[in-house]
């Protein structure tokens, strides 16, 4: 018989099967990896962090008209399928609501600390790079515009107005030195990007 995280791995694949590319599998799997990275060191309810991970962009409310209890409500009625006992039912769903950095949530649970680290950390480094003009383009913002500077629309003022911020968010000490190295690597492309365009 397949196992709760092998059902919920196909779960995932199947709902976000015609994903954005920045917020598709891949993106899941990223982030339950970084989220066991940090788990490593940081401890937590491993079926929690699992399952949170697997489900936390399940049905982000950027992609369903704004409603931010679509996702909490698709994965209580999945791992109700499943059986899954209540609490943990309640501590997944609390993580769903909470994680996205638009709200900036501060967690008030380990397991939430973990995965809003290890979902900020696929918005950093080389993977944050592609993420972001993914979803650039998918809204059809420009990639740059010297007259624009930020806060502002174009792809490269999103680095200033957000991602260049995140490392000095995280929950974790291992988060923080995960997010360190990758926050050196955007600067290093932001110096050659303005050298390209000749700034
Ligand atoms: P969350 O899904 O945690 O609420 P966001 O939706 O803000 O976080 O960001 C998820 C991903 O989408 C990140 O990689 C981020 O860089 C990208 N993204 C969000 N808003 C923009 C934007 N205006 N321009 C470019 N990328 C963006
Ligand atoms: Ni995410």
């Amino acid at each position: 018989m397949p196992t709760l995280i092998e059902n919920t791995t196909h779960y995932v694949q199947q709902t976000l099967a015609s994903a954005e590319g920045g917020h598709d599998w891949w993106h899941v799997q990223r982030v339950w990896h970084n989220a066991q990275l940090i788990a490593d060191h940081e401890g937590g309810n491993r079926l929690v962090i699992d399952l949170g991970a697997l489900l936390h962009d399940i049905a982000d409310a950027k992609f369903h008209g704004g409603d931010e209890e679509e996702g909490p409500r698709r994965a209580m009625v999945y791992l109700t399928e499943q059986a899954v006992d209540p609490p943990v039912i309640e501590a997944v769903a609390h993580i769903i609501r909470q994680v996205s950095f638009r709200k900036g949530a501060v967690p008030d649970t380990l397991e939430l600390a973990i995965i809003q680290d290890a979902d900020r950390l696929d918005a950093l480094g080389a993977v944050g790079i592609a993420r972001a003009f993914s979803y650039g383009g998918f809204k059809g913002h420009p990639l740059y515009d010297p007259t624009s500077p930020p806060p502002g629309k174009t792809t490269i003022n999103h680095f200033y107005d957000k991602l260049l911020l995140l490392k000095d968010r995280m929950n974790t000490e291992a988060g923080k030195r995960l997010a360190t190295d990758r926050h050196q690597f955007m600067e290093q492309y932001l110096t050659q990007f303005f050298r390209e365009v000749g700034e």
